[in-house]
C-alpha cells in the first residue's frame, strides 16, 4: 500500500462515493431545487451552528466570497502573514474584493488580539481602513496549529465592538475540533463566517462549504454577487471539458454530489 502524503486533499473516492454520487437526487441548483445540494447546506450550517451555509467548488471561492460579503473595495484584510487567503489564493482579495491584505506575522500562526489592534485602521486621509480579520484555523504553514478557544472569542469581541467582522478560513477546522475535543460549532461560533472545506480533512475530493448569517440567500446586497460567482464556476469545467462528452452540464452536479456524500453525519 503507498500513503501518499504530499497533501491531505490527495484522495480518491471510495465505491461507496462513487455509488453515492451516481444515485443522487438533484435538481436545478439555480432556482434551489436540487434537493442535494439543499441538504448538504442545511447539514453544514447545523454543524457549523450558523443561519446559512453555501456549497462552493473550492476553499479559495469560499474565502473569496466571505472577503466579498464583508469589504468594499479599497479597505484591507487582516491576517497572518503565512496565511492562506493572502499567499495562495491568485491574489483574489485584489481581484474580486479590491481589497489589500494587511499582514501579521505571528511565530505560531495564530494571531492574538494585541497584535490585531494596533494594525486595525479607522477612515482616514492616508491609508486604506480596516474592512475584515481573517484568521486561519488550523494554521497550514505553521504546521496545523489550532486557535484556543478563548483567543478567537477575544479577536472576535474586539472586532465586533470596532464595527468589523471576523472570517475564519476553516479548510482544516475539524482537526482543530479533534485537537481541542469540541464541537465545530464552538470553535466557529464567535466569527461571523466561516470556510470549511470537504476535501481536506473529511476526504471528498472536491467541494468546501461558507456558512455564515452573510450567506443567506437574498439577505445581503452582495447576494447576487456571490452566488453567480459560485453558480457560475460549477458550470465552467462544464463548457471547458464536458460538452464533447455530451454530459458537461453534470459538472457541477457531480461536484456538489461528491461533497454531499462525504459530510459527516
Ligand atoms: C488553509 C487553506 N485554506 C484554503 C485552501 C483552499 O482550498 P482549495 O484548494 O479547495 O481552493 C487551502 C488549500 O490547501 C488551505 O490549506
Amino acid at each position: 500500500m503507498i500513503i501518499d502524503l504530499r497533501s491531505d486533499t490527495v484522495t480518491k473516492p471510495t465505491p461507496a462515493m462513487r455509488r453515492a454520487m451516481a444515485e443522487a437526487e438533484v435538481g436545478d441548483d439555480v432556482y434551489g431545487e436540487d434537493p442535494t445540494v439543499n441538504r448538504l447546506e442545511q447539514r453544514a450550517a447545523e454543524i457549523a451552528g450558523k443561519e446559512a451555509a453555501l456549497f462552493v467548488p473550492t476553499g479559495t471561492m469560499g474565502n473569496t466570497i466571505a472577503v466579498k460579503l464583508h469589504t468594499e473595495h479599497g479597505q484591507e484584510v487582516i491576517c497572518e502573514a503565512r496565511g492562506h487567503v493572502l499567499n495562495y489564493e491568485l491574489a483574489m482579495m485584489a481581484w474580486f474584493s479590491g481589497c489589500v491584505a494587511r499582514p501579521i506575522f505571528a511565530q505560531s500562526g495564530i494571531l492574538r488580539w494585541e497584535q490585531i489592534r494596533p494594525e486595525i485602521r479607522p477612515l482616514g486621509p492616508h491609508w486604506a481602513p480596516t474592512g475584515l480579520i481573517e484568521i486561519e484555523n488550523t494554521h497550514n504553514m505553521a504546521g496545523g496549529t489550532v486557535y484556543p478557544l478563548d483567543v478567537i472569542r477575544e479577536i472576535a469581541d474586539g472586532a465586533h465592538e470596532l464595527g468589523l467582522k471576523v472570517h475564519m478560513d476553516g479548510a482544516r477546522v475539524f482537526n482543530a475540533a479533534e485537537a481541542l475535543g469540541r464541537p465545530v460549532r464552538e470553535i466557529v461560533a464567535p466569527v461571523d463566517t466561516v470556510m470549511f472545506c470537504l476535501s481536506k480533512a473529511l476526504g471528498a475530493p472536491v467541494g468546501s462549504m461558507l456558512a455564515g448569517r452573510a450567506v443567506q440567500r437574498h439577505q445581503c446586497p452582495r447576494d447576487a454577487h456571490c452566488h453567480a460567482l459560485r453558480r457560475g464556476s460549477c458550470r465552467l469545467p462544464a463548457g471547458a471539458g464536458g460538452d464533447r462528452a455530451g454530459g458537461g452540464r453534470r459538472y457541477g452536479t457531480r461536484a456538489r454530489r461528491l461533497s454531499y456524500t462525504y459530510l459527516p453525519e
